[in-house]
Formats: C-alpha cells, structure tokens, sequence
C-alpha cells in the first residue's frame, strides 16, 4: 500500500540523512514494486505535466507524466536523481562531455518499464523519450531543488550547450498536451 504523506516523510528524513541517494533508491524501489498502488494514490495520469509533490533545498519529489510520443533534449540536473516508473515506459538516453562537444553514450536507450526503478548520479547527462502513443507516468526524486538550481540543457539538433530553462520544459509539456487534445478530439 502505498501512501503520498508517508512517502513524502520517508524521503524527508532519507534526504536529510548521510546516503541520502541510496536511502531514497531504497524507497522509491519499494513503492514502485506495486505501480498500480502508486497510480492510484496520485491518480491515473490525464495530462502531460510535471507535478510538484514537494520542493525544498535538498529535496524535490515530482510527478512527472509524459505525453504521448514526447521527447525532452539531453539535461543535467547537478544533483542526484532516481526515477521510478509507474506507468507506461521511459526510453534513457545517455551523454557524456567530451572534447568533441557532448556525445551519446551507447548506442541504445536504457528502458525503464512500470515498475522499474533507475537512479542517476550527480553529473548525469540524459534525454527522455515516451515510445508510447499514450502517457507515461513516473515518479522522480531528487537530492536538491530542481527548480531552482543552475544546470546546462543540450540542443536536440546541435547539441549546444546552454542555461537548463524551466520554461522551456514547462513549454514542451503544454506543446505535448496540444497534442495530446488533438489526438483526443479525432
Ligand atoms: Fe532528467
């Protein structure tokens, strides 16, 4: 069974703790081991958008739903970071720095299905596709305020470095929902 309150706690207390990335892998591998448990205390997702559960310094929880088919171009956070997939799938795609500029790492995409668990590490480059004509909907927590601290994002053609935009994610979910209501109204 799983519930938010004490979910939020639990991570709380992990977050303020000395492995802190370890302890919130731990819970959060727990609580998505019943996806269904999660999808029904936070609701089953309608809408593309990224959900604030909770934000502090050293915390922010998020549920994150992709939209259909959505792409977000390769980000760093500057934090650690574990995501856990309640529904639907995230396709990982991994970057690192090189003298070239920044490179995939690896030919393949990591998937992540419901009920998979994946975390991050501080220095972590990635970009996220939803494969799936429907949403997708994860939990995502980090060890640091994800609003608010400075970090890079990488252009999906050029692969040019430049300032991480909230707004710019924030646009790419209302495009998705766009298209979320046209495929809705056919
Ligand atoms: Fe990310």
């Amino acid at each position: 069974m799983f519930e938010l309150e004490r979910f939020i706690d639990d991570c709380k207390q992990a977050a303020a703790s000395d492995g802190a990335h370890k302890a919130i892998t731990e819970i959060v591998t727990r609580c998505i081991e019943t996806p269904d448990a999660v999808m029904s205390a936070l609701g089953e997702p309608t809408r593309a958008g990224v959900n604030k559960i909770y934000q502090a310094d050293n915390l922010t929880i998020l549920n994150l739903v992709w939209g259909p088919d959505m792409y977000l171009q390769p980000h760093n956070h500057e934090m650690e970071a574990v995501i856990g997939i309640y529904t639907g799938v995230e396709e990982n795609y991994f970057y690192k720095r090189t003298d070239e500029g920044l490179r995939q790492h690896g030919n393949r995409p990591v998937i992540l299905e419901r009920g998979k668990v994946a975390p991050l590490a501080h220095d972590t480059i990635h970009a996220v596709k939803n494969p799936l004509g429907k949403l997708t909907g994860a939990l995502h927590v980090y060890t640091g305020d994800f609003f608010e601290t400075p970090r890079s994002e990488w252009d999906a053609d050029t692969l040019e470095e430049r300032a991480y935009s909230v707004e710019n994610t924030m646009r790419a979910f209302e495009e998705s929902n766009l298209k979320l209501d046209e495929m809705q109204a056919q």
